[in-house]
């Protein structure tokens, strides 16, 4: 019994030293933020619009480009190496059908872009640069995070949106990856294969938390704009009102 109880206790000291585990314990609040921000919320109600999709994906496409460029530009460093699966994860591709089957040929004069997620992709660049290390932490929290509730997301959209097929939501789908949970697993014990000093593996956790807090901003962002859109439509259709009403 005894002895059943220590090696209980050293495999957890094992996990408890891992990355994978670190990393998702640290972010721990962060996600339950992630995911009551109104963005999100509306997501999970089955009450996502599609200007709210469609603002969403311009804003997602420009955090991929950024993200997948810095990740190609880094894939041999140590750090990102051991994560590194374009063929299985890479997103660009998959947005560039959606933006297209929501905005037309022309989609790429219509991606808006909102302060928050130029200053995502201004610290995926940056890091890029000076710490690729840090690279595993934003790899892990969109790609990790689209294997797991993304992929519920993705059917709840299908239907909020009134989609017939999915059609514009090729986002959500990973025909590289036959199962995710299995997937998720391969990744884990891969960024538990990284090798970080102290100071590194503290940088990476403290990174991690800064994604999820980048992420929310940007949802928060998008929603403030609707928001005002919404708002500027309610007014010209009330000062049209008069205008309505004479005409009848
Ligand atoms: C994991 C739901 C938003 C990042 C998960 C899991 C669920 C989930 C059910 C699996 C948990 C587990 O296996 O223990 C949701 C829902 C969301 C949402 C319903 C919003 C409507 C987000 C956002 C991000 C994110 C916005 C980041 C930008 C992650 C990550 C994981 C995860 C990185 C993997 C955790 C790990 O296993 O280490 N999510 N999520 N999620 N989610 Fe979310």
């Amino acid at each position: 019994m005894e002895t059943e109880t220590k090696t209980q206790t050293a495999a957890k000291e094992v996990t408890d030293r891992d990355l994978s585990e670190q990393i998702k314990k640290v972010t721990k609040e962060a996600h339950v933020r992630a995911e009551n921000t109104e963005l999100m919320l509306s997501f999970q109600r089955g009450q996502v619009t599609l200007p709210q999709y469609k603002l969403l994906l311009c804003s997602l496409y420009e955090i991929y480009k950024t993200l997948e460029e810095e990740m190609d530009n880094n894939s041999d460093h140590p750090s990102v190496a051991p994560i590194y699966f374009p063929a299985e994860l890479a997103r660009l591709e998959s947005i560039e059908k959606d933006l297209q089957y929501f905005f037309g040929q022309g989609w790429r004069e219509k991606v808006v872009v909102p302060a928050a997620t130029k200053r995502y992709c201004h610290r995926l660049r940056q890091i890029g640069k000076e710490n690729p290390e840090y690279l595993v932490a934003h790899a892990y929290t969109r790609y990790l995070g689209d294997l797991s509730g993304g992929q519920i997301l993705g059917r709840i959209a299908q239907k909020s949106m009134g989609l017939k097929s999915s059609e514009g939501l090729s986002f959500f789908s990973f025909p590289g990856v036959s199962s995710p949970n299995l997937f998720k697993q391969l990744y884990r014990g891969r960024m538990n294969s990284v090798e970080l000093t102290e100071e590194e593996r503290n940088g990476v956790l403290e990174e991690a938390v800064r994604a999820f807090e980048l992420n929310i901003q940007v949802f928060d962002d998008l929603q403030k704009m609707l928001t005002i859109t919404e708002n500027k439509l309610q007014d010209s259709l009330t000062h049209l009102k008069p205008v309505n009403a004479k005409m009848l």
